[in-house]
């Protein structure tokens, strides 16, 4: 299974690409983690992204692009992948296309989560993340104590809040997601892989949604979408 996962900043991509990988076994893509990663380990191209990143505006193409190759070449995407955060403008859809041609993998489904900006802001506001093993919580929903516990962190996780997640950041991604990301609507609808669910409900709600989504017919143009 080949899928994208599209929507906007704190629509639940990460969230539910876990549990796609636990149960279709296949890996989580995600250029956000891949370039925090990078960030963190201060690489050449953590530095040149950086302040991208911190002032919630995309990292350009070509440092993405090459970090997608990179990781769609090694050998557990060879029986699919869960692309999360990318692709995020049309260019980087186009590259995308002409890749996995290459490597004669299309793409199954590209699922748009949609879900309102007022639900979207509590839970980006709410988000925060172990800084020893990554796991993502949020003080609303899913705060510290919440099952599973984490095998390295146990019940008492170190969070830290992403510099991203500031609200002054906030409004910027948000705005960006509109203009560069959001005409990946039509142009995956247009493609025959668009598939839209409600991605304001509860975790397990979105998640059974999704699973079914993945095998539903494409969307058709001309369907309303929620802002
Ligand atoms: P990235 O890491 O991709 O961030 P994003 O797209 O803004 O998405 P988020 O990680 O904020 O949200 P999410 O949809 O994964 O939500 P989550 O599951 O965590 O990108 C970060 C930056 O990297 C970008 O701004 C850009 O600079 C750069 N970048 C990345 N990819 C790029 C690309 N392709 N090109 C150029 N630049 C790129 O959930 C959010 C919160 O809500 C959590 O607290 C969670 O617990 C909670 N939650 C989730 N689902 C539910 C639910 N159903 N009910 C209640 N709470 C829920």
């Amino acid at each position: 299974m080949r899928i994208v996962l599209l929507g906007a900043p704190g629509s639940g991509k990460g969230t539910q690409s876990q549990r796609l990988v636990e149960t279709y076994a296949i890996p989580q893509v995600s250029t956000g983690d891949l370039l925090r990663e990078a960030v963190g380990k201060k690489t050449d191209l953590g530095l040149r992204a950086k302040a991208a990143m911190d002032a919630g505006k995309l990292v350009e193409d070509s440092i993405v692009l090459g970090m997608i190759r990179e990781r769609l070449a090694q050998p557990d995407a060879e029986r699919g992948f869960i692309l999360d955060g990318f692709p995020r403008n049309i260019a980087q859809a186009e590259a995308l296309t002409l890749l996995l041609a290459d490597l004669g993998t299309p793409l199954d489904a590209v699922i748009l989560m949609n879900i309102d900006t007022a639900v979207l802001l509590k839970r980006l506001s709410g988000r925060r993340i172990c800084e020893d093993c990554g796991r993502v919580f949020n003080v609303f929903t899913s705060p510290p104590g919440s099952l599973p516990n984490c095998e390295r962190c146990g019940d008492k996780p170190r969070l830290i809040q992403r510099p991203d997640d500031k609200e002054e950041v906030i409004g910027k991604r948000l705005e960006v997601f509109e203009a560069q990301t959001k005409p990946l609507v039509e142009h995956y609808r247009a493609a025959g892989l668009l598939r839209v669910i409600n991605a304001d409900a509860e975790v397990e709600t979105v998640f059974v949604d999704l699973t079914a989504a993945v095998g539903r017919p494409a969307a058709v143009p001309g369907v309303a979408l929620r802002r």
